[in-house]
């Protein structure tokens, strides 16, 4: 393990790998996944990524467990997510067995950069795919460079679990109903950056409504939002939204808890009938929210300034998987064979 790193105070934050790994995507072709030292693109000015967006991302982490095994959380659902990115954007999907031997190659050339057990920190996996093909017209490339960038990040939470405070924002629309919404494509997050930096300024985060009415919940600004109203776990059903993988998980466990779970579209005031809420996603697991304000129509919805029961109880659970503490009865986690 790397001796200059901090573990302990790595933040949120892109902390240089010792490598990454690359494929390329020519005449109908994948080639096989390498490993380079080299950072940088020697990349067309004209590419279709750089000309129109043609690119798509995944986020995924692995742990060092209490047993000090190294487990990937659910890579397979990353594979098929990009898989679906891909094809909502015309590229070439990445198969998913190219995608697991490269996310391994990836961890077997950073081993040195997989966090201790206990430091709260991971390491994060960034698969990208983009369009290299140089094209003036408007349209889609033919070929692809799938890229996996590893970095050791510090816990989203340093130290304790805390509430985060969102704002309403009927101002920007982050994805449109039958638009990109449901892939991870670069797109859609800079089409949000306008709302989630004017939150930012707040101190807040960002909660988007369904673009058509601005009536229903759709999403976090990177997160999917969930809500706890008696015995049920809420979450929203949306074209727009990304489907999450923290989500449904914690959806599993919510069901195996004895929780009714229900996706269905959620009015915003309802919000004023749930006990609990939250941001859910790779990064945080759960992030709980102590208030939602809508400046607009002069409300607030308040939750308490304490990450609540239910989920805290589906935080812990989560997080005993990934980390090996409790048995993975889904075979969630594959451990890594070094
Ligand atoms: C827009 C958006 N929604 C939801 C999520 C959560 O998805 P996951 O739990 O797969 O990380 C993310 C993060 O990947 C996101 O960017």
């Amino acid at each position: 393990m790397r001796q200059d790193i901090n573990w302990g105070k790595l933040g949120f934050h892109y902390t240089e790998p010792d490598y990454i790994v690359r494929a390329a995507y020519h005449d109908g072709a994948w080639e096989e996944p390498y490993a380079t030292q080299d950072k940088y693109l020697h990349l067309h000015v004209s590419a279709t990524c750089l000309q129109y967006g043609q690119e798509a991302f995944e986020g995924l982490k692995a742990f060092r467990g209490v047993d000090d095994k190294i487990r990937i959380f659910r890579w397979r659902e990353n594979a098929k997510r990009m898989a679906k990115s891909a094809e909502g954007l015309f590229m070439a999907p990445v198969p998913e067995e190219l995608f697991g031997k490269a996310i391994r190659l990836a961890l077997e050339k950073n081993l040195e950069l997989v966090p201790p057990y206990g430091t709260g920190a991971t390491l994060y996996f960034r698969p990208l795919l983009i369009g290299t093909t140089p094209r003036l017209g408007v349209g889609p490339g033919r070929d692809f460079e799938f890229i996996v960038i590893p970095s050791p990040i510090g816990p989203y939470y340093p130290g304790k679990f805390h509430c985060t405070t969102f704002l309403v924002n009927r101002y920007v629309d982050r994805a449109a109903p039958y638009g990109t919404g449901q892939f991870k494509v670069g797109g859609n997050y800079a089409s949000s950056f306008r709302a989630t930096e004017a939150a930012h300024m707040m101190g807040c985060d960002c909660l988007f409504l369904d673009a058509k009415q601005h009536k229903f919940i759709d999403e976090c600004s990177a997160a999917n939002f969930i809500g706890i109203k008696g015995n049920e776990y809420l979450t929203p059903r949306s074209t727009a939204i990304l489907p999450s993988i923290t989500n449904d998980s914690l959806m599993t466990l919510a069901r195996e808890m004895g929780m009714k779970v229900t996706r269905r579209r959620i009015p915003l005031e309802e919000l004023a009938q749930m006990s609990e809420a939250a941001a859910c996603g790779t990064a945080c697991v759960i992030s709980p929210i102590d208030k939602v304000v809508d400046t607009e129509k002069n409300n607030v919805y308040t939750f308490g300034d304490e990450p609540g029961p239910v989920l805290s109880r589906l935080y812990h659970a989560l997080k005993d998987i990934q980390y090996g503490r409790a048995e993975d009865k889904h075979g969630w986690t594959e451990v890594f064979e070094i």
